[in-house]
Parts: C-alpha cells; sequence; structure tokens
C-alpha cells in the first residue's frame, strides 16, 4: 500500500466494535464449567487468549522449533500480490479473522496499489481486544490512508459481524486446525454463508508432515509454547477467582495419529484441589491426570478438499511451499 497523506487523524480512522461485552462472562462461565465437570476435563483454547496468551503466541511464531509462521509468511511474501489484485478495481474490506499482530496481514497491505477510486478497509476481528487495538493503531500509523473497523468477537458465535459488502477473508496460521472435525466444518460454513459470489476467502492451512518436526514444534526448547497453554489457567484465575497453581502443572503435546492432530494438554504433576470460586466448583485432579486445551489439526490436500466441498466452498488457487508442508487456499462460495 502505497502510504497517502494523512488526510484524517488516526481516531477518525479507527472504529472498534465490541461483540464481547454482550454475554462473553456468560458463555465463559458456561464452557469452563462444563469442560471441568466432564470426565475427561478439558478447556475451551479461545481462553488461551489474554493480552498475556496474545503475546505469548507472538513469542511462539518466532520460536525457531515453529515452521508454519515463517513457512506461512513465505507464502504470503511469494503470493500477496495474486491475492490483492482482488482490490486491484474495486475497493472493499480485508476482513481478518483472528487476526492477533498484524505482522502477516503486512505483507498483504503492502501490495495494495489501487487504481483510481478503489479503497480499502481493513477489519479485523479477534477475541483479544488488546491485541487488536495495539495492531490496529500500529497499522494506522504505517498506513496513513487506511481505515479500520475492528471487531472485537468470537467468530465461533459473531460470524454475522463480517461486513455484508465486498470482501476479501483471510484466516491465518492454520486456526482452523484448533477446531474439531464437525466444528471446523461449522466455522466454514458459517463463512461460506456470509460470502457474496464474488468475495474470496483465503485460508491457511498447516498440513501433515513427519512427527518429529511436528512435536518439536509444540515443544519449543524455550517452554515459550508450554507458558502460553498454562496462560489458560492464569487467565481462569483472574477472570472466574480460580486458583489453579501454575507451577503444579506441566505442558504435554503429542501427535495423535488417529485424529491427525497435536494435542496440547496441561498435566498435574501431584494430587490437586482446586477451586473456581465465580462457579462455585471445586475439583480435584490426580497426579498425572490431564485437562485438554488444544488441538492443532493438520490436514492433507484431499481432506481438505472434501471439507471445502461439504462447506460449500470450491479453491480458486492454491499457494504450497515446496515441502508441502503449509497451503494458502483461495476460496470463493460453490454454486
Ligand atoms: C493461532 S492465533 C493466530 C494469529 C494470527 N492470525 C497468525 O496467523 O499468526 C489465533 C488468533 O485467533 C484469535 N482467536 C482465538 N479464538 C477466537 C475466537 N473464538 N474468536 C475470535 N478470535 C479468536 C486469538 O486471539 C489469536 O489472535
Amino acid at each position: 500500500m502505497r502510504p497517502q497523506a494523512c488526510k484524517k487523524a488516526q481516531q477518525d480512522r479507527l472504529e472498534i466494535v465490541n461483540y464481547l461485552e454482550l454475554d462473553h462472562r456468560e458463555e465463559m462461565m458456561r464452557l469452563v464449567e462444563q469442560g471441568l465437570r466432564a470426565e475427561n476435563k478439558w478447556l475451551h483454547c479461545k481462553y488461551l487468549y489474554d493480552q498475556r496468551g496474545s503475546e505469548l503466541f507472538d513469542q511462539i511464531c518466532r520460536a525457531p522449533e515453529y515452521y508454519p509462521t515463517r513457512t506461512e509468511k513465505a507464502l504470503l511474501e511469494r503470493h500477496a500480490r495474486e491475492i490483492m489484485d482482488f482490490f486491484a478495481l474495486n475497493g472493499g474490506d480485508l476482513v481478518e479473522m483472528g487476526s492477533g499482530s498484524n505482522h502477516k496481514i503486512r505483507r498483504l497491505l503492502d501490495q495494495f496499489s489501487p487504481r483510481a477510486g478503489a479503497s480499502l478497509r481493513y477489519v479485523p476481528f479477534d477475541i483479544s481486544q488488546s491485541a487488536l487495538e495495539e495492531a490496529a493503531r500500529e497499522l494506522l500509523d504505517i498506513y496513513p490512508g487506511l481505515e479500520v473497523m475492528g471487531i472485537v468477537g468470537d467468530y465461533t458465535r459473531h460470524l454475522d459481524a463480517l461486513p455484508p459488502g465486498r470482501k476479501l477473508v483471510v484466516f491465518l496460521g492454520s486456526t482452523l486446525g484448533n477446531f474439531g472435525e464437525a466444528q471446523g466444518l461449522k466455522l466454514l460454513k458459517g463463512v461460506a454463508e456470509a460470502l457474496n459470489p464474488r468475495d474470496r476467502f483465503v485460508l491457511g492451512l498447516d498440513m501433515v508432515k513427519p512427527v518429529e518436526v511436528l512435536e518439536a514444534a509444540y515443544n519449543d526448547a524455550q517452554g515459550v509454547t508450554a507458558s502460553f497453554i498454562k496462560n489458560i489457567l492464569a487467565h481462569l484465575n483472574r477472570e472466574l477467582g480460580a486458583d489453579f497453581p501454575l507451577e503444579h502443572f506441566e505442558h504435554h503435546a503429542f501427535f495423535n495419529p488417529a485424529r491427525e492432530c497435536m494435542e496440547m494438554h496441561l498435566r498435574a504433576r501431584r494430587d490437586l484441589r482446586c477451586r473456581v470460586a465465580d462457579l462455585e466448583l471445586e475439583l480435584s485432579l490426580d497426579r498425572g491426570e490431564t485437562i485438554h486445551v488444544e488441538i492443532a489439526r493438520k490436514f492433507t490436500p484431499q481432506g481438505a478438499r472434501e471439507m471445502f466441498r461439504q462447506a460449500g466452498l470450491r479453491p480458486t488457487r492454491w499457494f504450497s511451499d515446496q515441502r508441502g508442508w503449509f497451503s494458502l487456499v483461495e476460496l470463493a462460495k460453490a454454486g
């Protein structure tokens, strides 16, 4: 994007709509209670992302073992111009689901070179308000002509917040892989419904690869992933008055070949009794018992094609690196 003369002050180019204010806490209480009362305890991975969680995720992206970010960024760099051709003649919204920090979207924004009349609005959509606001303000500084409409929301519940007009939606980081098959399909169907026939959806997918590479990526030597996963407990301690002792949990991440996914668990180092005050919930964990926090599914080209078909999406372009480790798939509404 070519910097233009700053016509509007930053505050006039930034609008933030917050969908979480409505019922975020009730939803959190409901899901946490459901997960912790289950026989095999679990927590929803969206609660990994408070301010600290977003910072830790950014650190993970810089870890040498974490190949997905590097690989996807290289793909974005190589194909940004083709992707951003969407805005060459007509303006519209560049929507980023799960936007986090701005390090990937800048690859795309740098390639925005409109002909007369085409304008672009960036619409980050994230559950982490602090990360969204920080990233948006940085972008407004870098691109003086850019307008930003941030959506602070939960894309599992607020997809109707997606702008109705002409749009290119991107969903990067293989974040779709954090959903199980049924939930992932539901999300894709929701996106497909929100697309107009000429809109495009660019999805980053991490592909199946050697187990050693996968397990190293989610067990980085510096322990950043471990801190990120444990941070979910700190988030619950703060938000729901829980008393999880973080030091008595350890990160346990392994590849599950049957589900073709990495699984991330928190394992109790000893017998524990914990309390979540706001839920009036007491729970005990035996030494070695785990709380399942996150999955990261890995995709095959065939499996992904079938998933798109079921979701009502059709691939229009498919970009991949030489090793086939990561895919950026451009999709349109089928039919
Ligand atoms: C795996 S990170 C990916 C971040 C960035 N897109 C990237 O590729 O590096 C997932 C992002 O999605 C956001 N997120 C997670 N669950 C969400 C939800 N249910 N609704 C909206 N955003 C969510 C997180 O705050 C985080 O920024």
